[in-house]
Protein backbone atom coordinates (compact mmCIF):
# COMPACT_ATOMS: atom_id res chain seq x y z
CA UNK A 1 0.00 0.00 0.00
CA UNK A 2 1.32 3.50 -1.21
CA UNK A 3 0.52 6.58 0.51
CA UNK A 4 -0.08 10.35 -0.59
CA UNK A 5 -0.72 14.02 -0.29
CA UNK A 6 -4.12 15.07 -1.28
CA UNK A 7 -5.18 18.67 -0.41
CA UNK A 8 -8.53 20.24 -2.00
CA UNK A 9 -7.69 23.45 -2.12
CA UNK A 10 -9.57 27.31 -1.19
CA UNK A 11 -11.54 26.81 -4.86
CA UNK A 12 -13.01 23.82 -4.40
CA UNK A 13 -14.52 24.39 -1.04
CA UNK A 14 -15.07 28.07 -2.15
CA UNK A 15 -17.23 26.45 -5.42
CA UNK A 16 -19.09 24.10 -2.99
CA UNK A 17 -16.92 20.76 -4.99
CA UNK A 18 -15.16 19.53 -2.28
CA UNK A 19 -18.02 16.49 -1.65
CA UNK A 20 -17.88 16.15 -5.66
CA UNK A 21 -14.41 15.60 -5.92
CA UNK A 22 -13.95 13.61 -2.46
CA UNK A 23 -16.81 11.43 -4.12
CA UNK A 24 -14.48 10.71 -6.99
CA UNK A 25 -11.45 9.43 -5.07
CA UNK A 26 -13.98 7.48 -2.58
CA UNK A 27 -15.43 5.59 -5.57
CA UNK A 28 -11.76 4.76 -7.28
CA UNK A 29 -11.52 2.85 -4.15
CA UNK A 30 -8.69 4.58 -2.46
CA UNK A 31 -8.72 4.70 0.97
CA UNK A 32 -8.76 7.49 2.66
CA UNK A 33 -6.91 7.65 6.22
CA UNK A 34 -6.25 11.16 7.72
CA UNK A 35 -8.51 14.40 6.90
CA UNK A 36 -8.23 18.17 8.66
CA UNK A 37 -9.66 20.75 7.53
CA UNK A 38 -7.29 24.39 8.30
CA UNK A 39 -6.32 27.56 7.02
CA UNK A 40 -2.51 27.51 5.45
CA UNK A 41 -0.96 30.18 6.32
CA UNK A 42 1.68 32.38 4.59
CA UNK A 43 4.47 30.24 6.37
CA UNK A 44 3.31 26.91 5.66
CA UNK A 45 2.61 27.55 2.03
CA UNK A 46 6.08 28.75 1.90
CA UNK A 47 7.19 25.19 3.33
CA UNK A 48 4.59 23.38 1.54
CA UNK A 49 5.70 24.69 -2.09
CA UNK A 50 9.75 25.19 -1.25
CA UNK A 51 10.04 24.48 -4.92
CA UNK A 52 8.12 27.20 -6.08
CA UNK A 53 9.26 30.16 -3.67
CA UNK A 54 11.34 31.89 -6.63
CA UNK A 55 8.98 31.05 -9.29
CA UNK A 56 7.44 34.28 -10.79
CA UNK A 57 3.55 32.66 -9.96
CA UNK A 58 4.31 32.47 -6.18
CA UNK A 59 3.09 35.55 -4.65
CA UNK A 60 -0.25 34.76 -6.40
CA UNK A 61 -0.02 30.70 -5.97
CA UNK A 62 0.48 32.01 -1.59
CA UNK A 63 -2.55 34.74 -2.09
CA UNK A 64 -4.68 31.87 -3.57
CA UNK A 65 -3.65 28.88 -1.53
CA UNK A 66 -3.99 31.30 1.77
CA UNK A 67 -7.39 32.78 1.13
CA UNK A 68 -9.66 30.23 1.88
CA UNK A 69 -9.39 26.60 4.41
CA UNK A 70 -8.30 23.79 2.66
CA UNK A 71 -8.94 20.42 3.45
CA UNK A 72 -5.70 18.10 3.73
CA UNK A 73 -5.84 14.51 3.37
CA UNK A 74 -3.61 11.45 3.11
CA UNK A 75 -4.66 8.57 1.02
CA UNK A 76 -3.83 4.68 0.69
CA UNK A 77 -4.16 2.68 -2.36
CA UNK A 78 -1.92 0.44 -4.71
CA UNK A 79 0.05 2.85 -7.20
CA UNK A 80 -1.91 5.50 -5.15
CA UNK A 81 0.58 8.29 -6.17
CA UNK A 82 0.85 7.80 -10.24
CA UNK A 83 -3.43 6.93 -10.28
CA UNK A 84 -4.21 10.16 -8.23
CA UNK A 85 -2.11 12.40 -9.98
CA UNK A 86 -3.75 10.35 -13.69
CA UNK A 87 -7.23 11.41 -11.60
CA UNK A 88 -6.11 15.28 -11.15
CA UNK A 89 -5.25 15.61 -14.66
CA UNK A 90 -2.66 18.22 -16.26
CA UNK A 91 -1.56 21.05 -13.91
CA UNK A 92 -3.65 23.36 -16.01
CA UNK A 93 -7.26 22.99 -16.02
CA UNK A 94 -7.40 24.13 -19.66
CA UNK A 95 -4.93 21.16 -20.99
CA UNK A 96 -6.14 18.58 -18.77
CA UNK A 97 -7.81 15.97 -20.18
CA UNK A 98 -11.96 15.86 -19.76
CA UNK A 99 -12.65 13.24 -17.68
CA UNK A 100 -9.81 14.19 -15.05
CA UNK A 101 -11.11 16.25 -11.93
CA UNK A 102 -9.33 19.57 -13.56
CA UNK A 103 -10.57 18.50 -16.87
CA UNK A 104 -14.20 18.51 -15.65
CA UNK A 105 -14.20 21.81 -13.19
CA UNK A 106 -11.21 24.05 -13.98
CA UNK A 107 -10.39 26.36 -16.09
CA UNK A 108 -7.33 27.69 -14.48
CA UNK A 109 -3.11 27.38 -14.15
CA UNK A 110 -3.88 28.34 -10.47
CA UNK A 111 -6.99 27.78 -9.23
CA UNK A 112 -6.79 23.71 -10.44
CA UNK A 113 -9.08 22.62 -7.21
CA UNK A 114 -6.49 19.71 -6.19
CA UNK A 115 -2.90 19.48 -4.77
CA UNK A 116 -1.39 15.36 -5.12
CA UNK A 117 2.22 14.74 -4.09
CA UNK A 118 4.07 14.04 -7.32
CA UNK A 119 6.37 11.27 -5.47
CA UNK A 120 7.13 9.07 -2.85
CA UNK A 121 9.61 11.31 -1.58
CA UNK A 122 7.47 14.87 -1.54
CA UNK A 123 4.55 12.23 -0.40
CA UNK A 124 6.61 11.81 2.55
CA UNK A 125 7.40 15.02 3.05
CA UNK A 126 4.19 16.63 2.64
CA UNK A 127 2.52 14.61 4.48
CA UNK A 128 5.07 15.37 7.52
CA UNK A 129 4.25 18.77 7.23
CA UNK A 130 0.30 18.30 7.72
CA UNK A 131 0.17 15.46 9.89
CA UNK A 132 1.35 14.06 13.24
CA UNK A 133 1.72 9.83 12.88
CA UNK A 134 -0.58 9.33 15.19
CA UNK A 135 -3.49 11.18 12.83
CA UNK A 136 -2.85 8.63 10.15
CA UNK A 137 -5.24 5.94 10.63
CA UNK A 138 -5.08 2.45 8.48
CA UNK A 139 -7.32 0.81 8.39
CA UNK A 140 -9.32 -2.00 6.33
CA UNK A 141 -12.91 -2.05 5.00
CA UNK A 142 -14.72 -4.21 4.76
CA UNK A 143 -15.41 -4.00 0.86
CA UNK A 144 -11.67 -4.06 0.26
CA UNK A 145 -12.28 -7.74 -1.01
CA UNK A 146 -14.16 -6.45 -3.63
CA UNK A 147 -11.78 -4.04 -4.78
CA UNK A 148 -8.79 -6.14 -5.45
CA UNK A 149 -8.11 -9.84 -5.87
CA UNK A 150 -6.29 -11.48 -3.04
CA UNK A 151 -2.33 -10.95 -3.90
CA UNK A 152 -3.19 -8.56 -6.19
CA UNK A 153 -1.57 -5.70 -3.51
P1 LIG B 1 -0.06 22.17 -7.48
O1 LIG B 1 -0.20 20.81 -8.05
O2 LIG B 1 -0.60 22.41 -6.13
O3 LIG B 1 1.50 22.57 -7.49
C1 LIG B 1 1.93 23.91 -7.54
C2 LIG B 1 0.82 24.86 -7.81
O4 LIG B 1 1.22 26.11 -8.31
C3 LIG B 1 -0.06 24.30 -8.93
O5 LIG B 1 -0.77 23.20 -8.48
C4 LIG B 1 -0.87 25.52 -9.30
O6 LIG B 1 -1.90 25.79 -8.36
C5 LIG B 1 0.22 26.58 -9.19
N1 LIG B 1 0.88 26.81 -10.49
C6 LIG B 1 1.69 26.01 -11.16
N2 LIG B 1 2.15 26.60 -12.29
C7 LIG B 1 1.59 27.81 -12.30
C8 LIG B 1 1.66 28.91 -13.18
N3 LIG B 1 2.43 28.86 -14.29
N4 LIG B 1 0.94 30.00 -12.88
C9 LIG B 1 0.19 30.06 -11.77
N5 LIG B 1 0.09 29.04 -10.87
C10 LIG B 1 0.78 27.93 -11.14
Amino acid sequence: MERTFVMFKPDCLERGLLGRVLCRFEEKGLRITAMKMLRVTPELAKQHYAEHVSKPFYPGLEEFITASPVVATVMEGPEVIRVVREMLGATSGLKAAAGTIRGDYSASRQMNLVHASDSPESAAREIAIYFKPHEILSWDPTLACWLQAPGEV
